[in-house]
């Protein structure tokens, strides 16, 4: 079969720790055969003790759950009702716009605004919509996907403030440790936040299925739900906690990742009619002419490059490609500027 490089996933192609492989070569009888006994200390799980300490909150308030995806799903279950509106930004991850109709409850959305460089979130736009609509569940994603962008704190502060009436989801799912001296004094300040990370993206432990959600007073609901009497994986804690104490590799990775995202914005920059925007996640969004979009989708798939074709009503000449190695970078870039020099357009 054909060698396939998958760069339409947002996966970390770095790959985990060593120390994450150390757990599944050391694993032993009980870790697989026996439940979670940390019960009988308080906490429901050692990762979610862990978690909590890293951020300084109560053990109670690390909710759990099988990635983010899952969190998500299930604070929405939560907390929209039949008929109840979700304000989601229109660029965002496709399943956001499936949430609400899982729920019975109605889709609405905020639009981001494109810059030179990057898009960004428009503080008064999000409020305007949100007086207007009264929504019961409020989303907001930074680093957002597809469009790479981040939320400033202090504008995320001022949203906040005027959101009260709503529970508001923070999706982290690409910045683990943004705003992470920030965490306890945002709960208190907002008793209906829930945010929510994961080890998929910056972990590279997406086939683990480990997302967190920190969460303020009055989400009560939501911890009962994802209570697990008889505990979590014993087996992903333990390797979720073996990439918690890898900081200096994943700061080595990261830093590799930010390389990688200048190359890209130079090179494919460069080409006419090519714009790249700015993203603060592992993946970049890059407008292309809409008239090389059918061939350049043939002509990388043909490579076995595999890469995103947007096809959304607002992103539809648009690629997605998720950062690989060094290497899987290099091959994309060349890739794109071999087809472009042999386009005529
Ligand atoms: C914005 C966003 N949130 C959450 C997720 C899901 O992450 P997880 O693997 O933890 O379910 C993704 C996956 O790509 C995502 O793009």
């Amino acid at each position: 079969m054909e060698h396939k490089v998958y760069l339409d996933r947002n996966e970390n192609n770095y790959g985990p720790s060593p120390r994450c492989f150390d757990i599944l070569k050391n694993a032993d009888h009980s870790l697989l055969s026996c439940y979670t006994k940390v019960y009988s200390t308080g906490v429901k799980s050692i990762l979610s003790e862990r978690l909590a300490k890293e951020v300084n909150l109560p053990e109670k308030r690390v909710l759990l759950g099988y990635g983010a995806e899952d969190l998500l799903k299930q604070a929405i279950l939560c907390y929209l009702n039949k008929g109840e509106k979700l304000l989601i930004p229109s660029y965002s991850w496709w399943y956001y716009k499936e949430l609400a109709g899982e729920a019975g409850g109605i889709n609405i959305e905020y639009p981001l605004v494109e810059g030179t460089d990057s898009f960004q979130y428009n503080i008064e736009d999000i409020i305007k919509i949100y007086e207007r609509e009264k929504p019961k569940v409020v989303l907001i994603s930074s680093p957002n996907n597809p469009t790479g962008n981040s939320i400033a704190l202090p504008d995320l502060k001022n949203l906040l403030k005027r959101l009260k009436e709503s529970i508001v989801i923070f999706d982290q799912a690409y910045a683990f440790e943004g705003f992470n001296d920030q965490i306890e004094s945002m709960l208190t300040e907002n008793p209906n936040l829930i945010i929510i990370r994961t080890f998929s993206k910056y972990y590279a432990l997406a086939g683990l299925r480990i997302g967190f959600a920190l969460i303020g007073e009055n989400i009560q609901k939501l911890t009962q739900l994802t209570n697990r009497y008889l505990g979590f994986n014993r087996l992903s804690e333990e390797v979720a906690i073996a990439a918690l104490d890898s900081p200096e590799y994943y700061k080595t990775i990261s830093n590799k990742m930010k390389n990688d995202k200048e190359l890209y914005y130079s090179e494919l920059g460069k080409l006419k009619g090519f714009k790249v925007y700015k993203s603060d996640a592992n993946f970049i969004l890059v407008k292309i002419p809409k008239e090389i979009y059918a061939a350049l989708k043939e002509f990388m798939n043909k490579k076995g490059l595999i890469i995103k074709f947007m096809n959304e009503e607002l992103l539809n000449s648009h690629l997605r490609i998720t950062l690989g190695t060094e290497e899987q970078n290099l091959s994309v870039i060349n890739a794109i500027k071999e087809f472009s020099d042999n386009s005529h357009f």
